[in-house]
């Protein structure tokens, strides 16, 4: 099992967007069973991915899994996609985000991610913006950090920010892939920058991601064959093999 987190300090970036685009691809062109893990308590990943209301048992297997009796796993739920599941964002589980960000128990990340390895072959996370205990914790859990940037003057800022959070952990970072996007190549701006690192997977602007939010599908579904499909998939590749170098 290899996992990643989708990450950056800041919100609004295409996080969420590229969680369930990657993990999509994963599970079906990659042919991995994939676990999606909404981490952030606004729940945008489960809003997209749950393929129906929340079982009833829910609330009560949540609480078990708080209180220790019964595996994470437990809560995990099949999504309209073969080989996709998903680790929703419930109300009923925001303590488990503070018991995972607690000093007390700075391996528990760690260990749940290890216990849903047999089951799964890429888990992928969904994470809250910002500096925060939980994500300084997911940092020396993951096998790849995969962060989007946007062709903006203060995005470097943003990512030295983070490459200095990074710094402090030495050994145990992760690697880092970003990849920029909502590119809009008809701009000045957005061509300097890309031109600038011309490594880095692209994902353009498109009307198409936007509808993601009423479509609640991952773009290969709704939109095959188009740029940002397309754009997606690349970007899964590079992604792959970070984490098989990983
Ligand atoms: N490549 C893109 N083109 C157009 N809109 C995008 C693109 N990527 C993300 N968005 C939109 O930007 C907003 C923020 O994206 P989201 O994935 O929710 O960011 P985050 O999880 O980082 O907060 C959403 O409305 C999303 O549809
Ligand atoms: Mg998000």
């Amino acid at each position: 099992m290899k996992s990643l987190a989708v990450f950056s300090l800041k919100g609004g970036v295409g996080k969420t967007t590229a969680a369930v685009n990657l993990a999509h691809a994963a599970a079906t062109s990659g042919g991995r069973r994939t676990l999606l893990w909404d981490l952030d308590s606004q729940g945008a990943a489960t809003l997209l991915l749950r393929a129906a209301p929340p079982p009833p048992a829910a609330r009560v297997k949540a609480r078990a899994v708080l209180a220790g009796d019964a595996p994470l796993e437990a809560l995990v739920e099949p999504t309209a996609f073969p080989n996709l599941s998903l680790l929703p964002a419930d109300r009923s589980l925001r303590r488990l985000e503070a018991d995972l960000a607690a000093a007390a128990e700075p391996k528990a990340m760690r260990r749940h991610l290890k216990a849903l390895g047999p089951r799964f072959d890429r888990i992928i996370l969904d994470v809250p913006p910002g500096r925060s205990a939980l994500a300084d914790r997911l940092f020396r859990a993951v096998d790849l950090l995969v962060v989007p940037a946007i062709p903006a003057p203060l995005s470097a800022a943003a990512e030295a920010a983070l490459a200095g959070e990074l710094a402090r952990l030495g050994a145990d970072a992760p690697p880092v892939l970003a990849f920029w996007n909502m590119v809009d190549r008809r701009r000045g701006l957005h061509r300097r920058l890309v031109e600038a690192a011309p490594e880095r997977p692209v994902i353009p602007a498109a009307a198409v991601v936007e509808a993601m939010a009423e479509t609640r599908a991952p773009l290969a579904v709704t939109a095959p064959g188009s740029p940002a499909a397309r754009a997606f998939a690349r970007l899964w590749s590079a992604v792959e093999m970070a984490l098989l170098r990983a």
